[in-house]
């Protein structure tokens, strides 16, 4: 067991506390990390909000990147030194779902995560939670090997940890959930850090327009350097009207990456006849949607969703760091400053701002 240094949520709308924690000894099929960089997600804000609820205390933060620092005895692929991102979604690997290529949805995940004793404890020895089994605002967290993949070296940590959670979600979504085909149309509801990596998905599948939507102006400007070939304001009147005024008709494929049941129906509202709607945001637990039925039979529109870039996180995430390394996937444009650990409480009240994409703490600053 080692101590170290957590911002730890100890009640809803409070801000995160910096405090001394411990971190248990790894288990066979683990590793301890010690964590360099986390990219804010609005996926946190909703723990730290309440939208999403959750058990307290506990240590959000999953979009995370560092340096293996110990292994279990069972640990082969990973040693001492090796630069590593996580992945949200660790997997049993054997049963039917991950057999089927589907480890997002892996049957075992609680069997998976289960320890023996908890990860981390307060110093006086009470279990705090971790979100997603990682707990990434903590200069040391504990994952298992099967749900790490090592970064190239020429792939900073500051940046790789994008690919932890908004790129394998947001580019994952538009090549192994919707499978965007090439020429197709595409929509893109909301253009933060998840939304921008779906654009830029979209551009590498080859769409010959890409609409991005969202309320805040700049937001947009930056949504045209990830490859936007349209932009709506979504304040400004009747989003539908206008993409289609824009397009002349409904797109292919529509991305929800805001999180509201109002967004959702306009994603498939945005649709020419067949196309398909991918949500993509977390809605508030308990939302329902309310769309029109007819739209599936009379045009054959399809709703799907997407979870963490649908299925295959760790072939996905050392891909995609192939394509930051050929040019063709923008990282560093993405994190719009990095912050020390410090500063994390303002780092989510700057995430709210328009001229950010994504903020990365630097957790050894
Ligand atoms: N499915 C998954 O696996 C997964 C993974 C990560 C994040 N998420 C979810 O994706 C959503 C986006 O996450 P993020 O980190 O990119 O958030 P973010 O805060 O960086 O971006 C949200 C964007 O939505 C815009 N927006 C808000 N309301 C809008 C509206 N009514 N119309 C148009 N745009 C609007 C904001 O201006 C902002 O640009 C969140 O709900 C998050 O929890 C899902
Ligand atoms: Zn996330
Ligand atoms: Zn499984």
């Amino acid at each position: 067991m080692i101590e170290t240094q957590a911002a730890v949520l100890t009640a809803v709308n409070e801000p995160l506390q910096l405090t001394t924690i411990r971190v248990d000894d790894p288990e066979p099929h683990e590793v301890r990390i010690a964590v360099t960089n986390v990219g804010l997600c609005h996926s946190d804000l909703h723990y730290m909000t309440g939208t999403v609820p959750t058990d307290l205390p506990v240590v959000v933060g999953h979009e995370v990147a560092g340096v293996v620092e110990a292994v279990g005895a069972d640990v082969a692929s990973l040693r001492p030194g090796d630069r590593v991102v996580g992945a949200l979604t660790p997997s049993c690997g054997r049963c039917v779902n991950c057999e089927a290529g589907h480890s997002t949805q892996c049957q075992r995940l609680d069997e998976v995560r289960r320890r023996a004793t908890p990860a981390f404890q307060t110093v006086d020895g009470q279990p705090i939670e971790r979100l997603g089994g990682i707990g990434a605002f903590s200069q040391h967290v504990l994952m298992r090997e099967n749900a790490l993949v090592r970064l190239p070296d020429d792939v900073p940590l500051q940046v790789g940890c994008l690919l932890a959670c908004c790129i394998i979600t947001g580019v994952g979504a538009v090549f192994r959930g919707a499978q965007v085909r090439p020429g197709s149309t595409v929509a893109v509801i909301g253009c933060g850090g998840v939304g921008s990596a779906i654009i830029q998905g979209a551009r590498l599948a080859g769409a010959s327009a890409i609409v991005a939507i969202d309320l805040d102006d700049d937001r947009l400007k930056a949504a045209r350097g990830y490859g936007a070939t349209h932009v709506i304001n979504g304040g400004d009147g009747d989003t539908v009207a206008e993409l289609r005024r824009q397009l002349g008709d409904g797109v292919d494929y529509s991305f929800e990456a805001v999180g509201s049941a109002r967004t959702a129906e306009t994603a498939l509202a945005l649709l020419r006849p067949t196309g398909t709607a991918c949500l993509v945001g977390i809605a508030p637990a308990g939302t329902e949607l309310s769309v029109p039925a007819l739209d599936f039979f009379f045009e054959e529109k399809r709703l799907i969703g997407s979870y963490m870039g649908s299925g295959q996180a760790r072939e996905d995430i050392a891909q995609f760091a192939r394509l930051y390394q050929q040019g063709r996937l923008l990282l560093d444009e993405m994190v719009t400053r990095v912050i020390p650990f410090a500063e994390i409480n303002d780092g989510f009240e700057q995430m709210l701002s328009g001229d950010v994409t994504r903020i990365v703490v630097d957790l050894q600053s």
